[in-house]
């Protein structure tokens, strides 16, 4: 696991944590942590080496040699999404839709769409990682579908979430800017920022 020990995504988790940042802000930070958290997880692609004539002479390149694909987990997600989008433009998108029911904290199933994802680096991007349920039946539905190099980045992750991801799936790699302390009664990430979800759309 990689926790991004970075001062830029310290500086911008401390405002998404901040109970007073509203919305549109709280948008645009998720946005900019997320391209952190995405250079780190793709530090590791493979690269291909080319030729390119520069104004002044033919040098060596490289350039990023595998197809990757995000998968956002629907809602809080997609506001990992233009981040991924952004930085890797020729990137693949699916969506695998989730909710975790509030009382049992088990993740149902309400959508899935994705392109192959054979041979594909595939960032599963979900903000919160708590329980782990939900992270992980996304991570086994990548998996039958052919998903081999599979990595879930994420803002916060509980003790608990990193342990039931990492049993149920041994392999996969996780990104985050943050372990926090574990969870409350309630299934909520302590210290978090509360219900990701809501606070980027507004739904209180
Ligand atoms: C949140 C969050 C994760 C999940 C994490 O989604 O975005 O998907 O909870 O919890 P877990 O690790 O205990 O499964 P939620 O189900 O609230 O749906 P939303 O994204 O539509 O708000
Ligand atoms: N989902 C959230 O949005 N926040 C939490 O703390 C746990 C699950």
């Amino acid at each position: 696991m990689t926790v991004v020990d970075h001062p830029l995504a310290g500086h911008l988790l401390a405002d998404l944590r901040d109970a007073g940042t509203e919305p549109e802000r709280y948008r645009t930070l998720a946005e900019r942590l997320t391209s952190v958290l995405v250079l780190e997880a793709t530090r590791s692609l493979p690269t291909v080496t080319e030729t390119v004539q520069t104004p002044i002479t033919a040098t060596k390149v490289t350039r990023i040699g595998r197809h990757v694909v995000a998968v956002p987990i629907l809602r809080a997600g997609l506001g990992m999404l233009s981040a991924a989008t952004d930085l890797l433009p020729d990137i693949g998108v699916g969506y695998v839709g989730l909710e975790r029911n509030e009382e049992t904290l088990q993740p149902t199933e309400y959508y899935y769409k994705a392109p192959s994802l054979d041979d594909a680096s595939v960032l599963l991007l979900d903000p919160m990682l708590a329980t782990g349920g939900s992270a992980a039946f996304a991570a086994k539905l990548l998996r039958d579908r052919g998903a081999t190099d599979l990595t879930l980045v994420c803002i916060i992750a509980a003790p608990e979430g990193i342990e039931r991801l990492t049993q149920s799936d041994p392999n996969i790699r996780i990104v985050t800017a943050c372990v926090d302390e574990g969870l409350n009664d309630v299934g909520y990430i302590v210290p978090g920022l509360g219900d990701f979800g809501d606070r980027l759309f507004g739904t209180f």
